[in-house]
Protein backbone atom coordinates (compact mmCIF):
# COMPACT_ATOMS: atom_id res chain seq x y z
CA UNK A 1 0.00 0.00 0.00
CA UNK A 2 1.35 3.70 -0.61
CA UNK A 3 1.07 6.10 1.99
CA UNK A 4 1.69 9.98 1.15
CA UNK A 5 5.09 10.79 2.52
CA UNK A 6 5.88 13.95 3.89
CA UNK A 7 9.03 15.60 4.42
CA UNK A 8 9.53 17.77 7.72
CA UNK A 9 12.59 19.37 9.59
CA UNK A 10 13.49 17.00 12.45
CA UNK A 11 12.53 18.09 16.15
CA UNK A 12 14.51 16.43 19.36
CA UNK A 13 11.11 14.51 19.50
CA UNK A 14 12.13 12.76 16.77
CA UNK A 15 15.34 10.94 18.00
CA UNK A 16 14.01 7.79 18.64
CA UNK A 17 12.42 7.23 14.84
CA UNK A 18 15.63 8.61 13.64
CA UNK A 19 17.80 5.70 15.98
CA UNK A 20 15.76 3.32 14.59
CA UNK A 21 16.47 4.57 10.78
CA UNK A 22 19.88 4.43 11.74
CA UNK A 23 19.79 1.26 13.04
CA UNK A 24 17.97 -0.58 10.31
CA UNK A 25 19.86 0.77 7.04
CA UNK A 26 23.26 0.97 8.62
CA UNK A 27 23.50 -1.77 11.44
CA UNK A 28 27.18 -1.20 13.11
CA UNK A 29 28.24 1.80 10.88
CA UNK A 30 25.13 4.13 12.35
CA UNK A 31 25.51 7.10 13.74
CA UNK A 32 25.29 7.15 17.44
CA UNK A 33 22.31 8.45 19.77
CA UNK A 34 24.75 12.02 20.43
CA UNK A 35 25.87 12.20 17.26
CA UNK A 36 22.04 12.44 16.08
CA UNK A 37 21.51 14.45 18.81
CA UNK A 38 24.03 16.92 17.87
CA UNK A 39 22.45 17.19 14.33
CA UNK A 40 18.99 17.90 16.10
CA UNK A 41 20.89 20.36 18.41
CA UNK A 42 23.53 22.44 16.48
CA UNK A 43 22.98 25.83 14.55
CA UNK A 44 24.97 24.80 12.28
CA UNK A 45 23.37 21.49 11.63
CA UNK A 46 20.02 20.17 10.94
CA UNK A 47 17.67 17.20 9.89
CA UNK A 48 15.03 16.25 7.65
CA UNK A 49 12.49 13.37 8.44
CA UNK A 50 10.32 11.47 5.87
CA UNK A 51 6.96 10.45 7.26
CA UNK A 52 4.43 8.32 6.45
CA UNK A 53 0.73 8.07 8.78
CA UNK A 54 2.80 5.19 10.13
CA UNK A 55 5.92 7.06 11.57
CA UNK A 56 9.26 8.61 10.46
CA UNK A 57 10.52 6.12 7.56
CA UNK A 58 13.10 8.00 6.79
CA UNK A 59 16.52 11.11 7.83
CA UNK A 60 18.65 13.02 6.85
CA UNK A 61 21.48 14.96 8.17
CA UNK A 62 23.61 17.70 7.13
CA UNK A 63 26.04 20.24 8.54
CA UNK A 64 26.03 23.61 7.02
CA UNK A 65 29.42 26.28 7.24
CA UNK A 66 28.07 29.57 5.78
CA UNK A 67 31.75 30.80 6.79
CA UNK A 68 33.03 28.08 4.23
CA UNK A 69 29.74 29.13 1.86
CA UNK A 70 29.79 24.89 2.38
CA UNK A 71 27.04 21.74 3.17
CA UNK A 72 28.06 18.37 4.32
CA UNK A 73 25.36 16.23 3.91
CA UNK A 74 26.33 13.34 6.58
CA UNK A 75 23.62 10.75 5.92
CA UNK A 76 20.47 9.90 4.22
CA UNK A 77 18.57 6.89 4.91
CA UNK A 78 15.21 5.44 3.79
CA UNK A 79 13.78 1.87 5.41
CA UNK A 80 13.53 -1.05 2.66
CA UNK A 81 10.04 -1.14 2.18
CA UNK A 82 10.03 2.79 1.09
CA UNK A 83 12.73 3.26 -1.20
CA UNK A 84 12.32 3.33 -5.04
CA UNK A 85 9.82 5.96 -4.78
CA UNK A 86 11.56 8.70 -5.00
CA UNK A 87 12.15 9.64 -0.59
CA UNK A 88 15.30 9.87 -0.97
CA UNK A 89 15.29 12.78 -3.73
CA UNK A 90 13.23 14.37 -1.45
CA UNK A 91 15.21 14.08 1.58
CA UNK A 92 18.29 15.13 -0.87
CA UNK A 93 16.32 17.86 -1.65
CA UNK A 94 15.18 18.99 1.42
CA UNK A 95 18.64 18.98 2.62
CA UNK A 96 19.92 21.24 -0.52
CA UNK A 97 16.26 23.90 0.10
CA UNK A 98 17.88 24.59 4.10
CA UNK A 99 21.66 25.27 2.15
CA UNK A 100 20.66 27.48 0.00
CA UNK A 101 18.41 29.09 2.60
CA UNK A 102 21.63 29.60 4.74
CA UNK A 103 22.99 31.22 1.84
CA UNK A 104 25.19 27.73 1.01
CA UNK A 105 25.97 26.77 -2.63
CA UNK A 106 28.43 24.15 -2.03
CA UNK A 107 27.31 20.93 -1.37
CA UNK A 108 29.46 17.42 -0.52
CA UNK A 109 28.91 14.17 0.98
CA UNK A 110 30.94 10.57 1.35
CA UNK A 111 29.37 7.64 0.13
CA UNK A 112 31.09 3.84 0.26
CA UNK A 113 32.78 3.10 -3.57
CA UNK A 114 30.40 0.31 -3.19
CA UNK A 115 26.89 2.01 -2.44
CA UNK A 116 25.21 1.79 -5.55
CA UNK A 117 21.96 2.92 -4.61
CA UNK A 118 23.24 5.87 -3.14
CA UNK A 119 25.68 6.71 -5.81
CA UNK A 120 23.47 6.68 -8.63
CA UNK A 121 20.57 8.82 -6.07
CA UNK A 122 23.40 11.19 -6.06
CA UNK A 123 24.35 11.58 -9.62
CA UNK A 124 21.28 11.60 -10.98
CA UNK A 125 20.72 14.91 -8.69
CA UNK A 126 24.03 16.41 -10.01
CA UNK A 127 26.51 15.29 -7.78
CA UNK A 128 29.49 14.18 -9.52
CA UNK A 129 32.53 12.21 -7.80
CA UNK A 130 35.90 14.81 -6.96
CA UNK A 131 38.10 12.12 -5.05
CA UNK A 132 38.51 8.71 -3.52
CA UNK A 133 39.15 8.76 0.12
CA UNK A 134 41.03 5.54 0.75
CA UNK A 135 40.14 3.64 4.28
CA UNK A 136 37.39 6.06 5.29
CA UNK A 137 35.07 4.08 6.94
CA UNK A 138 35.49 1.92 10.12
CA UNK A 139 36.24 -1.61 8.14
CA UNK A 140 38.98 0.44 5.93
CA UNK A 141 36.32 0.77 3.48
CA UNK A 142 37.00 3.27 0.88
CA UNK A 143 34.82 6.20 -0.22
CA UNK A 144 33.85 8.31 -2.80
CA UNK A 145 34.10 12.41 -1.93
CA UNK A 146 30.68 13.38 -4.25
CA UNK A 147 30.17 17.53 -5.01
CA UNK A 148 27.63 19.69 -6.38
CA UNK A 149 28.17 23.06 -6.63
CA UNK A 150 25.12 25.32 -7.48
CA UNK A 151 26.93 28.62 -6.95
CA UNK A 152 26.48 29.85 -10.65
CA UNK A 153 22.82 28.67 -10.68
CA UNK A 154 20.28 30.97 -12.27
CA UNK A 155 23.21 33.27 -13.38
CA UNK A 156 22.48 34.53 -16.99
CA UNK A 157 25.46 35.28 -19.58
CA UNK A 158 24.79 38.79 -20.56
CA UNK A 159 25.00 39.19 -24.01
CA UNK A 160 26.69 42.61 -25.16
CA UNK A 161 24.84 44.16 -28.07
CA UNK A 162 26.80 45.04 -31.24
C1 LIG B 1 20.35 5.42 -0.96
C2 LIG B 1 18.89 5.49 -0.51
C3 LIG B 1 18.78 6.61 0.52
C4 LIG B 1 18.00 5.83 -1.71
O1 LIG B 1 16.68 6.07 -1.24
P1 LIG B 1 15.39 5.89 -2.20
O2 LIG B 1 14.24 6.44 -1.46
O3 LIG B 1 15.29 4.51 -2.68
O4 LIG B 1 15.79 6.87 -3.39
P2 LIG B 1 14.83 7.33 -4.60
O5 LIG B 1 13.59 6.53 -4.60
O6 LIG B 1 14.69 8.81 -4.50
O7 LIG B 1 15.70 7.00 -5.85
C5 LIG B 1 16.13 5.66 -6.05
C6 LIG B 1 15.57 5.11 -7.34
O8 LIG B 1 14.16 5.08 -7.33
C7 LIG B 1 13.65 5.68 -8.55
N1 LIG B 1 12.37 6.33 -8.29
C8 LIG B 1 12.20 7.59 -7.87
N2 LIG B 1 10.88 7.85 -7.76
C9 LIG B 1 10.23 6.71 -8.10
C10 LIG B 1 8.86 6.35 -8.16
N3 LIG B 1 7.87 7.23 -7.87
N4 LIG B 1 8.55 5.08 -8.50
C11 LIG B 1 9.53 4.20 -8.80
N5 LIG B 1 10.85 4.49 -8.75
C12 LIG B 1 11.18 5.74 -8.42
C13 LIG B 1 14.71 6.67 -8.91
O9 LIG B 1 14.66 6.99 -10.29
C14 LIG B 1 15.92 5.90 -8.57
O10 LIG B 1 16.14 4.93 -9.56
P3 LIG B 1 17.47 4.86 -10.34
O11 LIG B 1 18.53 4.68 -9.29
O12 LIG B 1 17.31 3.68 -11.23
O13 LIG B 1 17.56 6.17 -11.06
C15 LIG B 1 18.41 4.14 0.07
O14 LIG B 1 18.74 3.11 -0.83
C16 LIG B 1 18.99 3.80 1.45
O15 LIG B 1 18.48 4.21 2.47
N6 LIG B 1 20.08 2.99 1.48
C17 LIG B 1 20.68 2.56 2.74
C18 LIG B 1 21.34 3.70 3.47
C19 LIG B 1 22.45 4.30 2.64
O16 LIG B 1 23.32 3.59 2.17
N7 LIG B 1 22.43 5.64 2.50
C20 LIG B 1 23.44 6.38 1.78
C21 LIG B 1 24.58 6.70 2.67
S1 LIG B 1 25.79 7.70 1.85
Amino acid sequence: MTHTVKVRPATPKDLEGMMRIEELCFGDERFDSETVRAYLARTDAFAIVAVTKDGIVGAAMSTASARLGRGRIGSVAVLEGHRGKGVGKKLLEACETEFRARGITQFLLEVAVDNIDAIKLYEANGYRISDIIGGYYSRGKDAYLMEKDVTMEGRRVRIRPS
